[in-house]
C-alpha cells in the first residue's frame, strides 16, 4: 500500500511546512495553514503526448522559426487588446474574478464567438443544461465548440487526446482534481498540480488554455500567488456588481503590456464590448450640480474621461466622515490635508464623500486635480462648467504636477467636445497648444485653479 504523507500548506501563498503553523513565515498571514494529504508512491499521470518522446534540442536563436501569425483572434476586440493583440498559441491564461462577476459568461461567449476554431469548454461547476441555458441567453451558437462537464484531469486529458481541440477553456481550476494527489479539490496542492498538468499540455501541444480562477474575499486569487507565477498571463475581471460595467485588466502578461484594459457591459443577453468608455462613464446631465468634475485619466494605454463626484457637508456627529468609492481613501485624506494646511480650507470639520461614477476604480494620479476641484466645488456649492476637465497630480505642498501621456489625454478630451482642460504648467511647456482644438489652461498652484473656476 502506498505510504500516506501529510503536509501543511499556506492557503494564501502556498508555503509548505511539515507541521502546522499559526503564522505563515512567507506571507505573514495568520491561520492560513491547512493539512493536505499527499499520497506518495503514485507516479504522475499528467499529460504526456505518446507520439512525442524527448525531442527537444538546444537551438541558436536564429535557428528558431518565427511564425508571424502567432496571435489568434478571439473574436473580442477588448479581450484581444488585454491579451496584447490576441491569444498566443501554447499560452496559459488565468482569468480571475469574484464569483458572479461574469467569468463563465465571458469565456463561454468567447468559445461561441471563435467560429472556425475547435473550442472545448470544460466546466466543473455547471451542468450541461445550465450551460445550454446560458448560451441561449447569449444567443450564440457555434457548431465547432464542444462542452464537457468533468472534473478529473485524467479523464479530461483522455478527451483532449481524442478531440484535439484548438482552444481549451477550464471553468474553474478550483473544481478540478487529479488522481496523483489525495487532498480535496480546491486545495493548494490540487490547484498547483492541476495547473501544472495543463501547463504541460499547453506547451506540448501548442494549444492555448484559459483557466478560470476564483478570487477570495480579500481579493486574492484563491490558491493563487503560485498560479500567477506559473501561467503566461493573468487577467482580472472586476467591477461593481451594482453596475453593469466590467473591467478586464491584465495583471501579468508575458506577451504584452500589463497596463491594458478591456471594458464590457453586462446585459440581459451577455457581455457587450464597450469601445468608447468615456461616453458611458460620464453621466448625461441637463442641470449643473456642484461637486462634479471630469478627469482625463489613462487606464493603461487608453485615455478615458471619468466623472468624479464629491459631497462636502458639515459633520453632524463628532468625528467627520471620509468615505470613497473607486478612489484610494488615503489619497483623499492627503488631498484634504493639503487643502487645509496649504490653502486654509476648513475641511477637517466637514464630512467628505467621494465617488467615481460608473462603479470603476481609478489609480491614475492624474485624477488628483479633478478630486480637489470637485471637493472645492461642493464646499463652495458652486458648479464647475461641465465642459471643463482636469489632468494633473497634486503634490504634498499643493503644487500641481505633470502627468504622463498628456497629449493623449488632451486629444481624448477635445474629441469628446470638452472646451477647457486644466493641466500642470510643467506639462504645458512641452506642448504645442495650436495642435489641439481645446483651450489649455496651465496651472501651478491650487489658488489659480480656484480663482479660475469660482471667481
Ligand atoms: P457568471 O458568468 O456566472 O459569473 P462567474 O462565472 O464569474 O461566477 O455571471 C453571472 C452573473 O451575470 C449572474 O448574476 C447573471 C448575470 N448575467 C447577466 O446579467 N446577463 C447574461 O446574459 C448572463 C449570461 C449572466
Ligand atoms: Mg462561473
Amino acid at each position: 500500500m502506498a505510504k500516506v504523507k501529510t503536509t501543511y500548506n499556506c492557503q494564501g501563498c502556498g508555503y509548505n511546512s511539515p507541521k502546522w503553523l499559526g503564522k505563515c513565515p512567507s506571507c505573514d498571514q495568520w491561520n492560513t495553514f491547512a493539512e493536505e494529504v499527499i499520497q506518495s508512491g503514485k507516479k504522475s499521470h499528467g499529460y504526456t503526448d505518446p507520439l512525442k518522446p524527448a525531442t527537444s534540442k538546444p537551438k541558436q536563436l536564429h535557428q528558431i522559426q518565427f511564425e508571424s501569425e502567432y496571435r489568434i483572434d478571439t473574436g473580442s476586440a477588448e479581450l484581444n487588446r488585454v491579451l496584447g493583440g490576441g491569444l498566443v498559441s501554447g499560452s496559459v491564461v488565468l482569468v480571475g474574478g469574484e464569483p458572479g462577476i461574469g467569468k463563465s459568461t465571458l469565456m463561454l461567449q468567447v468559445a461561441l464567438q471563435m467560429k472556425n476554431y475547435l473550442v472545448l469548454y470544460i466546466s466543473g461547476e455547471e451542468s450541461e443544461q445550465q450551460i445550454k441555458m446560458r448560451s441561449g441567453r447569449i444567443g450564440d451558437e457555434n457548431s465547432d465548440s464542444y462542452i464537457l462537464t468533468e472534473t478529473s484531469t485524467q479523464v479530461i486529458f483522455q478527451h483532449l487526446q481524442k478531440l484535439q481541440p484548438q482552444i481549451v477553456v477550464i471553468d474553474s481550476i478550483q473544481t478540478l482534481h487529479t488522481d496523483t494527489i489525495e487532498s480535496s479539490a480546491g486545495s493548494i496542492s490540487q490547484i498547483r498540480e492541476c495547473a501544472n498538468e495543463f501547463l504541460q499540455y499547453a506547451k506540448l501541444t501548442n494549444t492555448p488554455v484559459f483557466l478560470i480562477g476564483h478570487i477570495t474575499k480579500d481579493g486574492n486569487l484563491a490558491g493563487p500567488k503560485i498560479l500567477e507565477h506559473m501561467v503566461d498571463a493573468v487577467l482580472q475581471f472586476e467591477g461593481d456588481r451594482n453596475y453593469g460595467y466590467r473591467i478586464l485588466r491584465s495583471v501579468k502578461n508575458r506577451f504584452g503590456s500589463t497596463s491594458e484594459l478591456g471594458i464590457f457591459e453586462m446585459q440581459d443577453n451577455g457581455l457587450r464590448e464597450v469601445l468608447n468608455p468615456s461616453e458611458l462613464l460620464i453621466t448625461q446631465r441637463d442641470e449643473n450640480f456642484s461637486g462634479i468634475t471630469i478627469s482625463a485619466t489613462m487606464e493603461g494605454l487608453r485615455p478615458m474621461l471619468i466623472e468624479i463626484q464629491a459631497l462636502v457637508s458639515t459633520a453632524a456627529y463628532g468625528v467627520p466622515q471620509r468615505s470613497t468609492t473607486g478612489f484610494d481613501s488615503r489619497r483623499l485624506n492627503m488631498l484634504l490635508a493639503v487643502l487645509e494646511k496649504r490653502h486654509g480650507f476648513k475641511l477637517s470639520v466637514k464630512d467628505v464623500f467621494l465617488n467615481v461614477a460608473g462603479g470603476i476604480r481609478v489609480d491614475d494620479p492624474a485624477v488628483d486635480l479633478a478630486v480637489v476641484a470637485a471637493v472645492l466645488s461642493s464646499n463652495e456649492d458652486m458648479p464647475v462648467n461641465p465642459k471643463v476637465c482636469f489632468a494633473a497630480e497634486v503634490g504634498l505642498s499643493g503644487e500641481i504636477r505633470a502627468v504622463n501621456r498628456i497629449e493623449q489625454r488632451i486629444s481624448e478630451a477635445s474629441k469628446l467636445g470638452f472646451e477647457k482642460i486644466f493641466l500642470s504648467g510643467h506639462s504645458f511647456k512641452s506642448l504645442n497648444p495650436e495642435k489641439f482644438d481645446i483651450q489649455i489652461i496651465p496651472v501651478s498652484r491650487i489658488e489659480q485653479v480656484f480663482s479660475n473656476l469660482f471667481s
